[in-house]
């Protein structure tokens, strides 16, 4: 066998999906076949949840009943709340996450059961309840009262009234909308796969989310968008960004927000997150962050030829309707969770251990000494 090493499996074609693909012929991430874009343009975030998990689009009767149970689903056990007013305060939200879908494990009376039905019932119960975790954190952390779910609010709407205690107006609900479109799914990303390598040994669905969300933390993957933040907070007003993102390069660092292991001439979800980034910053009054923004994307394009991710256009946007900052992956979280579970799902069905090689290069066969002889 070839000990040739692909590290981070780069090009590499592990399995099949039917869930997302960028299309090169559209330039486009696709879920089930539809461009996310036009999905953010004719569609609200309940229909591609339902879309990404069912493979098709809802009718009418089909988005009320997945609507229906999603807000039926959305109350947190006791024992959860409590825990979470406990939580440290200066816990990390994904922290809190990641810990808040174990204990629904706990708790879920399905957990052992992978079967495709018990695994879609469990998935709504984690869709629904997720946000209502993070909202509770979010208030508990300022000591301020937790608001409960409404049932009359969409699942956007509804996060706001949980965070915030008011609903914004429609066009912030829209922008928020369309980045959790935008967020959904992208094929086998670190955290899908990381979620995808757990299902392999059959393990539960919680278990392989709990896993999924440490992983999209990372601020390779989605803690970007908190990354952008601070960048944007480090270059605090447009005069100063043409001198610091020269420098960052000079420095040969890393920016945030920029790059993609799939995309290298652009990544398709940003131009309309970048519209709704414009719509926010404009109903906000806000335009500092936008001028940030262009200029340092044009000298990434410049001197680097590397483009914007997702995460550049999300990270002001959420800043400006209100989030702090360490809740923008959280976000991600609450979106992606559909994207995770549609994989958890196809690998159950199809399943194979993940079990890649290694090359070893460690010492030769020694023998072991005694404690004393050593
Ligand atoms: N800033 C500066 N240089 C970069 C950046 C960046 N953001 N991204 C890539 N490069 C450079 C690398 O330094 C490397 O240069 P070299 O060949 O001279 O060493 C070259 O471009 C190739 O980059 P790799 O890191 O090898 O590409 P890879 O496909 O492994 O990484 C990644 C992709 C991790 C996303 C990378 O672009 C990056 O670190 N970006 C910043 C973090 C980020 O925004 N992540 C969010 C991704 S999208 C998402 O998860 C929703």
């Amino acid at each position: 066998m070839s000990d040739e090493i692909k590290k981070g499996l780069l090009g590499i074609v592990v399995d099949e999906t039917e869930v997302s693909k960028v299309m090169p012929e559209i330039n486009s991430l696709t879920y089930r076949g539809y461009a996310a874009q036009d999905l953010c343009a004719k569609c609200k975030f309940e229909e591609v949840a339902y879309l990404i998990l069912n493979g098709e689009l809802p009718t009418k009767k089909q988005l009320k009943k997945f609507e229906k149970e999603e807000r039926k689903d959305r109350k947190l056990s006791k024992t959860l709340l409590d825990d979470i007013k406990k939580f440290p305060k200066k816990a990390h939200p994904m922290d809190v996450a990641r810990t808040a879908v174990s204990i629904m494990g706990l708790e879920d009376k399905e957990t052992k059961d992978n079967s495709p039905k018990a695994n879609m019932r469990k998935v709504m119960r984690i869709f629904a309840k997720m946000p209502v975790a993070l909202a509770a954190f979010y208030r508990a952390r300022k000591g301020k009262k937790i608001i409960s779910p409404q049932k009359n609010l969409s699942f956007s709407e509804n996060f706001f009234h949980m965070c915030f205690g008011k609903v914004p107006n429609k066009e912030i609900v829209k922008a928020f909308d369309v980045s959790l479109i935008l967020y959904a799914e992208h094929s086998f990303n670190v955290s899908t796969f990381t979620a995808r390598t757990i299902t392999s040994s059959l393990s539960d669905i919680h278990g392989a989310i709990t896993g999924a969300i440490a992983s999209l933390k990372g601020p390779l993957h989605g803690g970007a968008n908190e990354e952008v933040m601070h960048m944007m907070n480090k270059i605090k007003k447009p005069e100063n960004a043409l001198k610091w993102i020269n420098k960052a390069l000079d420095n040969k660092d890393v920016v945030m927000g920029f790059g993609h292991r799939v995309y290298k001439s652009g990544d398709s979800r940003v131009p309309t997150m970048r519209e709704y980034f414009g719509k926010v910053a404009k109903i906000k009054k806000d335009k500092k962050f936008e001028k940030i923004y262009d200029i340092v994307e044009k000298v990434m394009i410049n001197r680097k030829n590397i483009y914007p991710n997702v995460d550049y256009p999300t990270g002001p946007t959420y800043h400006l309707m209100g989030f702090d900052t360490d809740f923008f992956t959280p976000i991600f979280v609450i979106s992606r969770i559909t994207g995770w579970s549609a994989h958890i799902i196809e690998q159950h069905a199809a399943n194979k251990l993940i079990r890649p090689l290694a090359s070893y290069r460690g010492s030769k066969h020694r023998k072991v000494l005694q404690l004393n002889q050593r």
